[in-house]
């Protein structure tokens, strides 16, 4: 229960090759016909932005009411590279920084590491980011000389915490980056997969309308095929670039890929396209069967720490109780660390991720993440008896330290 990997059981090969004819159909009638212009397109060095912007484009907005010029699109390695990308172009000098609400994903705070800009960390509460520690953190970090330049948030399903934010918070939070100049990096790799019967709470960018306050960061990992490694960035903000000239965002997130990887492999692109193409633009029909999947595996799982831990049980244990995505956060009564996790690993067989991970200052917390997505029902059954076997083979130990001393 430790990998956050997508579920690899609907995965078929003839997929990639029927998505990649569908898509190559595509460009042969675009382009009338033209043979030498389908095997540029698919074979030769391509747009450093990206050749399914305009796809992508209406997949936004079948799916998640997005509604953008695709030109503000740059199509990218997985939505890694579009991370990298943004928190590069926002960082000028050692003033500019990142607000993250802690735990917060290792791929952002590890992005912003190597683009050497500095992280601020906010406290999150059970509903996700808190805002009043955000402009708390924000008027600090500003009377210090620091530039806040954006502020990184998964608004639904995050990684690790499973929360979600509501529509006041999010409105707030634009409100929030309006007011103090901030922009909102909105990262949404999980937001498809909430129960297929509920309505969804509408995204950051959505919200956003003309304000363009967030730059939407997209991942096709989890709702297309991860091997295919196809992420985006949505940057539609008109801003200065380092030489003074003012263009869009997105045109200069596509200047640093020149120097990073170029162009996005077409071949690549071609596959997802033609996933797009094939199911009109939308992935959410196209995930029914993933979501059902892995809302299935969230309320099993949840049904069996209830089982393991009634209320009111010795040990107190707890967990959070996300309405969608892959992750699970329980809370112990011991702190864990590395050294337990490969306790856990041998003695039980049991695998789950230290919350201290994400919180990138290696203090070990009393919280660990269980990821569900990768994983049949029976084996969520074994995993968490072997994990309720560990928790109390732990708290035994506990107890009879403190006997001792
Ligand atoms: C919150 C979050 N953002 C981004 C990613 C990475 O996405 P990609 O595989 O498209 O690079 C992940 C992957 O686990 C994630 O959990």
């Amino acid at each position: 229960m430790a990998a956050g990997r997508p579920y690899e059981g609907f995965f078929d090969i003839n997929d990639v090759h029927e998505y990649l004819r569908i898509y190559e159909s595509h460009v042969r009638s675009l382009s009338g016909g033209d043979e030498k212009q389908v095997h540029r397109t698919l074979l030769q060095y391509g747009r450093t932005k990206g050749i399914i912007h305009d796809l992508i484009g209406r997949n936004l907005s079948t799916d998640e009411g997005i509604h953008v010029d695709p030109e503000s699109i740059v199509v990218t390695v997985g939505c890694q590279e579009a991370l990298f990308l943004t928190l590069r172009t926002l960082r000028r000098d050692d003033r500019d920084a990142l607000i993250a609400p802690m735990p917060c994903y290792v791929g952002a705070t590890g992005a912003a590491a190597l683009a050497d800009m500095r992280v601020l960390p906010v406290a999150e509460h059970t509903a996700g980011i808190d805002l009043e520690d955000l402009e708390r953190v924000v008027k600090e970090a500003k009377a210090d000389g620091l530039r806040p330049r954006a502020c990184y948030v998964v608004a639904d399903f995050a990684n690790p915490s499973g929360a979600s934010l509501d529509i006041d918070t999010r409105e707030a939070l634009i409100r929030l980056a309006e007011k103090h100049d901030f922009l909102v990096l909105e990262d949404n790799p999980y937001g498809l997969f909430r129960a297929l019967d509920s309505e969804s709470t509408p995204t950051l960018k959505a919200l956003d309308g003309d304000r363009r306050r967030v730059v939407y960061l997209g991942s096709y990992a989890k709702t297309g095929l991860p091997g295919a490694r196809i992420g985006f960035a949505v940057a539609d903000q008109r801003t200065a670039s380092a030489d003074g000239r003012t263009g869009l965002l997105a045109d200069q997130l596509a200047k640093v890929k020149s120097m990073l990887t170029v162009n996005t492999s077409p071949i690549a692109q071609a596959v997802i396209g033609g996933k797009l193409l094939a199911h009109r633009h939308s992935l959410r029909s196209a995930n029914a069967r993933e979501t059902e999947l892995y809302q299935g595996n969230l309320r099993h799982a949840l049904n069996e720490l209830a089982r393991h831990f009634p209320d009111d049980s010795r040990p107190e244990v707890t967990w959070n109780t996300p309405a969608g995505g892959f992750f699970v956060v329980l809370t112990v009564p011991f702190a864990v660390d590395d050294e337990l996790l490969m306790h856990s690993a041998r003695r039980h067989q049991v695998l789950w991720t230290p919350l201290h991970h994400f919180y990138g200052d290696g203090r070990p917390r009393r919280q660990l993440r269980l990821s569900l997505s990768y994983l049949s029902p029976d084996e969520i059954t074994v995993g968490i008896n072997r994990l309720a076997d560990f928790i109390r083979e732990q708290c035994d130990v506990q107890s009879l330290q403190k006997g001792i001393s």
